[in-house]
């Protein structure tokens, strides 16, 4: 596929990426960032000894199609070759919301991308375009919840201007669990 017809509705655009919704193909990039996912991460995030979630599985949960509001997850992909490199985008609830008590939590922001596309800026670069457009959309705050392990997740954050808001355990095995939120 040639990088014309990777582009096609294309939601966020910066120098070096595209960020459009996801699509069927995308399964195997999700496929491999489970595979991939560090064993501190709990055991529902991760492939399971039955092989569980397969790429039928994610090719499913992907078939059910976008969010019908909001931003929600979209794929990274390379503007250089059209290659998908993980995921960034906005989802709603999640684990921080509930530790945010008193101030609505707004949107949840993740990302994560395959390890040959780490330590290039690109998350950096990704997460920025959604914040710019949370801001354009009169979005008031972002949070997110990452594990206090998880270094280069909190950096990205921090680069953003996010800071700590709250800390929770909901799994013991696993660590804290940081809350962070940007006022827009
Ligand atoms: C978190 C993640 C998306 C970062 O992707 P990335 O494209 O490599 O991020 P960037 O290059 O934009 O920035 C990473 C920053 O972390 C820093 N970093 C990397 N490893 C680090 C470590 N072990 N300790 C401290 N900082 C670290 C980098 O130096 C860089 O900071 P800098 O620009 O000040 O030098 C990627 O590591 C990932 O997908 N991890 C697994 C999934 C995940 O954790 N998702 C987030 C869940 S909330």
């Amino acid at each position: 596929m040639n990088s014309r017809s990777e582009s096609a509705g294309v939601r966020l655009a910066t120098d070096r990426l595209r960020l459009r919704p996801g699509r069927v193909g995308d399964a195997v990039v999700h496929r491999e960032l489970w595979a991939e996912r560090d064993p501190r991460v709990p055991p529902h995030r991760r492939i399971d000894a039955d092989g569980r979630p397969t790429l039928r599985d994610l090719e499913d949960s992907l078939r059910s199609g976008p969010q019908a509001s909001g931003l929600g997850l979209l794929a990274v992909e390379l503007r250089d070759d059209g290659r998908t490199v993980g995921y960034c985008g906005l989802v709603e609830g999640g684990p921080g919301s509930a530790a945010l008590d008193g101030q609505p939590p707004g949107p949840e922001i993740a990302f994560e991308l395959l390890s040959r596309a780490q330590g290039q800026g690109y998350a950096t670069e990704a997460a920025r375009a959604v914040v710019e457009w949370s801001r354009r959309e009169g979005l008031e705050r972002l949070h997110a919840t990452v594990w206090s392990w998880n270094s280069p997740s909190l950096r990205v954050l921090e680069k953003l201007g996010f800071e700590e808001t709250a800390r929770t355990s909901p799994d013991g095995a696993s660590g804290d669990m940081v809350v962070v939120t940007l006022e827009l």
